[in-house]
């Protein structure tokens, strides 16, 4: 197991980001799968996609039903509660939305 922090206090001194590019520089990987605050996870598909790695994302949205009727938690028509939470690396570069936008509790779309 690798360890980052942004402190260096255990670990690689860096994000998880810095840990993942770090350790593909080092080795090949075919998968990467992440959860986590999604601009991070923005960052790591990008990483992906630069180095040909394939990937699977849990994301995170607001939930009302978690039934897939109210849309709360919809990203460019998925719906996570339903559809995901684990996205595709295919389903997650169509997603406009991702990475940029999320709606509140009050549905309201909002910069992630
Ligand atoms: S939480 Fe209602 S559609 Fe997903």
């Amino acid at each position: 197991m690798e360890i980052s922090t942004d402190d260096g206090s255990k670990g690689m001194k860096g994000t998880a980001v810095d840990l993942a590019t770090s350790m593909i520089d080092k080795k090949r990987y075919d998968l990467m799968l992440a959860c986590g605050p999604e601009p991070m996870l923005h960052l790591l598909l990008s990483l992906c996609f630069e180095r040909g790695i394939d990937c699977q994302f849990s994301i995170e949205r607001f939930m009302k039903c978690g039934i897939g009727l109210c849309g709360s938690c919809a990203v460019d028509g998925k719906r996570v509660c339903s559809d995901g939470p684990v996205f595709s690396k295919a389903e997650l570069m169509a997603m406009a939305e991702f990475g940029r936008v999320k709606r509140n509790e009050a549905g309201a779309r909002i910069s992630v």
